[in-house]
């Protein structure tokens, strides 16, 4: 296959595989860092490079179980407080082999919007969700429980600038998922030819 028709394939067969979709052989850490790798060319404006990412493995998945569910629990309201989200947050991480926290490390200067240093990380998640697709290991961004909290952010290493975007979650596949049925391209496409 030449480098055109693999790209393709990789592309258009990425899909998200959930943490219940994964079996528990671990995936090797040369995989994780080569994706890791792989982000870490992601374009961005100024070469600020704004990602960081945190690894949790092994006993470091109790860690980010632990420190997420208590989070939970320290920082909701008795009458809010849910057991099943709070033992969801504590089960969830056991089931991936990885998880690379998502991070967003703010230029200095503040020259660069926002928006843009986001959107540079976005693209760095984007080339770990390929490089797992490639590899036919599953992966999925999630944004839940502490992510845009921002007390939770101290415990990644990110400052009051900073933010945190979420997390990515990699196990070897036991179920596949569909690809998703996205709308057409006329949908989301407006050329302009003259
Ligand atoms: C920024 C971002 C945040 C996401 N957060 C969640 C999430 O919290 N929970 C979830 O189930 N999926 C989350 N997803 C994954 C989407 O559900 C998934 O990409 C979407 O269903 C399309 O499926 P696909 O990735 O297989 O194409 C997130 C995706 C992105 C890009």
């Amino acid at each position: 296959m030449n480098k055109i028709d693999i790209i393709n394939q990789v592309i258009q067969e990425r899909r998200s595989t959930y943490p219940a979709q994964f079996s528990d052989i671990p995936v090797k850490n040369e995989i994780i860092l080569q994706m890791l790798q792989n982000a870490n060319t992601a374009p961005n404006h100024a070469k600020t490079q704004p990602w960081r990412f945190v690894v949790f493995t092994g006993e470091g998945l109790k860690k980010l179980a632990d420190f997420q569910s208590e989070f939970y629990k320290k920082n909701t309201a008795e009458d809010k407080f849910n057991q099943n989200t709070y033992e969801k947050l504590q089960e969830n991480p056991l089931k991936a082999s990885h998880i690379i926290a998502i991070g967003m490390k703010r230029q200095e200067t503040g020259k660069i919007p926002e928006i843009e240093e986001v959107e540079a990380v976005a693209c760095a998640v984007q080339n770990m969700y390929l490089t797992a697709q490639a590899y036919e290991i599953g992966a999925y961004w999630g944004s839940g429980g502490v992510t845009y909290n921002e007390k939770a952010k101290d415990f990644f290493g990110l400052g009051n600038d900073d933010k945190l975007l979420g997390f990515f979650y990699v196990g070897n596949i036991a179920k596949e998922s569909p690809i998703s049925i996205k709308k057409p391209l006329e949908d989301v496409v407006k050329w302009v030819t003259e």
